[in-house]
């Protein structure tokens, strides 16, 4: 006798297919980064919007920025999940210590030799696998890897305003665009603020607290937008950053570190790039590597490395860009090439004055606090109202890679510390539940109502910081021919 299909066993098996966990359906991201976020400037401003974040999304404590708490580097980690050493980006300025090649970071963003080490970042891979990419002022994503351009890419203009608030709002409604009407599946978005007031005032000015205000109301935008665009139900959003901000001690409460005190620069060295915050790189003249690094050794408030003996905890040493010294200065303390009273005498590198008046500033160690920065997300598949344990930013990459439903490519971080911030496989929320979140959502989004913004914008004129040098490195580099006298102005 044969068998036949039992019908009510049929039935069954398909009823219960049909309730299985089913391979979900694929989520868009938008990843967006406000540079130097410190993890704790939302806790002494009213922040109503990135409140609500948490309770409709997750958060963590803090999040830790690879070793080289710097803008280029620390992005880089974060798009491609490697470790400095291994993705090269290993400072915002493009130099060659050869040729004492030094380009300025902006223009280093549309340099590709400079991004394009072997290592792909998270655009080129997604885009490989059939997603559609794009970035909006993102660091990297102007450049091409291996010949490949990410689909689109938005370049900062050198000399484009961090804090207009009006532009802002108009490049989330050009992003959730691109992924609403032209199906884009990952878009990465990217903030100048509050990293340049964070440098030009201080963490503890005034302005960082208004800066943090307007970035707060821009939060409550991006909600709001998210549903015009009709994205609340296929859009995850995740809001980082690249590095923390610390008070830059100055004279008279600390001397400053002046390297000149301890080692004739030029004659010692061949390159160096120094005067940039709390991180300084250096290649001594032929044969005096042990005379360079004792000189630097006997400075306070700094500690120096040779190359081959950083530890292995920064994931630097194996870098082959960086030059064989590198310093770290302890927190709050920058380091000075040379001395400020004797700078109208001095030639740095022969034909530069070097002027640093930076009120803050990062490159310092990534286990101070003040180098911390901030992780939020919400959307579909991330569960709501969780903080999470701090974690570092290079597990961010496998996160990505999991909400996008794609292959990483090779990289450090690992999806354990950051999965759990997902809603687990099959958990999706009911309907029921979504629904519910999501009106309570709305709800509460205008009870935090954002006429206060709208107040805001018109009197808001650009509070561009008298001193703004941000990610140059708090330097202005001006040809001797143009300067007979320096002037902190540009
Ligand atoms: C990327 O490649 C395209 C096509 O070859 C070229 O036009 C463009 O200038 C390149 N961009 C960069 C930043 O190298
Ligand atoms: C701010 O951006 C808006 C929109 O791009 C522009 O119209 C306005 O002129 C900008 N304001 C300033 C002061 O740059
Ligand atoms: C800087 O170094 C000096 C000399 O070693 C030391 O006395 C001082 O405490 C240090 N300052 C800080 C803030 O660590
Ligand atoms: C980082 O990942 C790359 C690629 O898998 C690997 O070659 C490298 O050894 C890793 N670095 C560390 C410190 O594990
Ligand atoms: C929010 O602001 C709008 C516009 O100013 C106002 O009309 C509305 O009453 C406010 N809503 C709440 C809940 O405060
Ligand atoms: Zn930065």
């Amino acid at each position: 006798m044969k068998m036949r299909p039992e019908p009510l066993l049929l039935l069954t098996v398909l009823l219960c297919a049909a309730g299985k966990p089913q391979s979900k359906a694929r989520n868009k991201l938008l990843l967006i980064s406000f540079d130097g976020f410190r993890w704790d400037y939302d806790q002494d401003v009213d922040t109503p919007n990135l409140d609500l974040l948490l309770k409709y999304g997750v958060k963590a404590k803090y999040i830790t920025p690879p070793m080289l708490t710097m803008t280029s580097p620390s992005h880089f980690t974060t798009i491609t999940g490697r470790w400095v050493e291994d993705h090269e980006v290993v400072h915002n300025m493009m130099f060659d210590a050869k040729t004492n090649l030094k380009i300025p970071h902006k223009t280093t963003l549309r340099r590709s030799e400079w991004w394009d080490n072997g290592v792909k970042p998270l655009w080129i891979t997604a885009q490989n696998q059939g997603l559609k990419t794009a970035s909006f002022h993102f660091p990297g994503g102007g450049a091409n890897y291996s010949g490949q351009a990410v689909h689109r890419s938005v370049l900062e203009g050198s000399d484009h305003p961090d804090d207009n608030e009006t532009e802002w709002r108009q490049n989330i409604d050009t992003v959730l665009s691109w992924l609403s009407k032209e199906d884009f599946n990952l878009v990465t978005l990217y903030y100048g603020e509050p990293d340049n007031v964070g440098h030009a005032k201080g963490p503890d000015h005034p302005d960082r607290k208004k800066i943090v205000q307007q970035i707060d109301r821009t939060i409550g935008y991006l909600k709001d937008a998210v549903a015009r665009h009709h994205l609340t139900d296929s859009l995850n959003v995740i809001i980082t950053s690249d590095h923390g901000m610390t008070t830059v001690k100055k004279r008279p409460q600390v001397d400053e570190l002046i390297l000149n005190k301890y080692l004739n620069l030029l004659e010692a060295a061949s390159f160096e790039i120094l005067d940039y915050g709390g991180f300084g790189i250096l290649t001594p003249r032929p044969g005096r590597e042990q005379e360079v690094f004792d000189a630097l050794s006997k400075a306070p408030n700094l500690t120096v490395y040779k190359k081959n003996e950083i530890p292995e905890s920064f994931h630097l040493a194996k870098s082959e860009r960086l030059p064989p010294i590198v310093i770290v200065a302890d927190l709050g303390f920058n380091l000075n090439s040379v001395s400020r009273s004797t700078l109208h005498l001095t030639f740095v590198s022969h034909q530069r004055f070097i002027v640093y008046v930076n009120k803050g500033d990062h490159g310092y160690h990534n286990g101070e606090m003040d180098m911390k920065t901030i992780f939020w997300a919400y959307g579909p598949d991330f569960k709501k109202n969780f903080l999470s344990d701090p974690f570092d930013s290079i597990h961010i990459y496998p996160l990505m890679c999991e909400l996008l439903q794609i292959e990483p490519a090779p990289h450090n971080g690992s999806l354990t510390a950051t999965e759990n911030l997902l809603l687990s496989r099959g958990e999706d929320q009911s309907r029921k539940s979504k629904a519910s979140a999501e009106s309570a959502f709305r709800s509460d989004t205008s009870a935090a109502n954002h006429s206060a913004a709208a107040d805001h914008l018109s009197e808001n004129q650009p509070n561009k910081p008298e001193e703004a040098v941000s990610r140059s490195g708090g330097r202005y580099l001006l040809p001797v021919s143009e300067s007979p006298c320096f002037t902190l102005k540009r």
